[in-house]
């Protein structure tokens, strides 16, 4: 006790409600569930193997059987989803992207080979050309190489969709970024009687820095190659918000299930504007760059690694998200 007598005369003091743990988790008004998580993982052909992948520490690519036993342990911990992500071998990617349409191509077996193990599990699937291009970009480009051609990609995906939904899809999740895609894979969808298939929409996509040790992972980042140097003509420019929310209007209209903010953590602010603007989910994609700089970090022990992963979370969730994709939903939960 200090012998200063002097005392505020104060009507509130806030800190009435931070002065014990137990106070602090009776007035706490966030917490990140193990439900509201989902784990993205890669995968590649083979057996029995697993790679590091250098920029982003403690995630691998894991060959199939692999993949179906990690998707057990974190469904029997309580994660709800995974996202998959393929990365192909070079000889498998080609200018068009054909591969992606190949009818035992390597993500339909990874779906296939998840739910038979794990049926319950829910397994989402990207819709996108990247992995399948030699490029690396999203669609198919032009005769001059210039641009993306926007129809004629959203043909591919509508095709692409469907087979990742009769291999057993939960949802498909357009990362593309072209216009209509939503509403043409839709009925794309319904047409092929898959009307339980949902669909995650990729709504507000940045183009972003922060997706560096993702093109690593599934070995897309030549885009340098072409005359299309990067994803500008599709994804959104970081400085619209008003953009965002067009895009994110659109998919709804055009029959989108869930919307999605992406990257996460620098995009707080259209979180918190789409959940206050629409009725569906709203899911957050904590990107391998999130993740990268918080391992990186902490590894020059300047942050500290638990405490930076829990408290980015928290404000992603905090923001308004009711679902997070994060590399970190295993460490999290397990
Ligand atoms: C591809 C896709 C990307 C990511 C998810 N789907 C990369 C890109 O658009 O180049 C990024 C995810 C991450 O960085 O973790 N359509």
């Amino acid at each position: 006790m200090s012998e200063n007598a002097f005392e505020l005369d104060l009507p509130q003091r806030p800190r009435r409600h931070r002065r014990s743990d137990a106070m602090r988790r009776l007035v706490r008004e966030t917490e990140v569930r193990t439900n509201d998580l989902i784990q993205p993982l890669f995968v590649i052909d083979g057996k029995g193997g697993s790679e590091e992948i250098d920029s982003m520490p403690g995630q691998q690519r894991l060959t199939i059987d692999l993949l179906a036993d990690e998707c057990s342990r974190l469904f029997d911990g309580g994660i709800p989803a995974v996202a998959l992500f393929p990365k192909l071998d070079t000889s498998l990617k080609s200018a068009l992207g054909k591969e992606a349409l190949n009818k035992d191509t390597l993500i339909l077996r990874a779906v296939r080979a998840v739910k038979k193990r794990c049926p319950e599990l829910l397994v989402i699937t990207d819709v996108a050309l990247d992995p399948y291009t030699d490029h690396g970009h999203d669609g198919l480009l032009n005769k001059d190489g210039t641009d993306i051609e926007n129809d004629h990609t959203v043909e591919v995906l509508m095709k692409m969709a469907v087979l990742n939904a009769q291999a057993g899809a939960d949802f498909v999740a357009p990362s593309d970024m072209m216009d209509g895609r939503i509403g043409a894979i839709r009925e794309a969808l319904d047409e092929a009687r898959l009307t339980h298939t949902s669909i995650m929409a990729y709504s507000a996509k940045f183009s972003s820095a922060y997706y560096g040790p993702f093109r690593d992972a599934v070995g897309s980042s030549k885009a340098a190659g072409t005359k299309l140097l990067n994803k500008d003509t599709y994804q959104l420019d970081p400085a619209n918000r008003r953009m965002a929310v067009t895009e994110t209007e659109l998919d709804e209209a055009e029959g989108a299930d869930v919307l999605m903010v992406k990257p996460a953590g620098p995009y707080l602010d259209i979180i918190r504007e789409l959940r206050d603007r629409t009725e569906l989910p709203v899911a957050a994609y904590q990107v391998s760059g999130e993740y990268a700089q918080i391992h990186a970090a902490a590894r020059l022990g300047w942050l500290d690694l638990e405490r930076t992963r829990d408290e980015s979370l928290l404000s992603i969730k905090r923001a308004g998200a009711d679902m997070i994709l994060s590399y970190f939903a295993k460490d999290f939960v397990l």
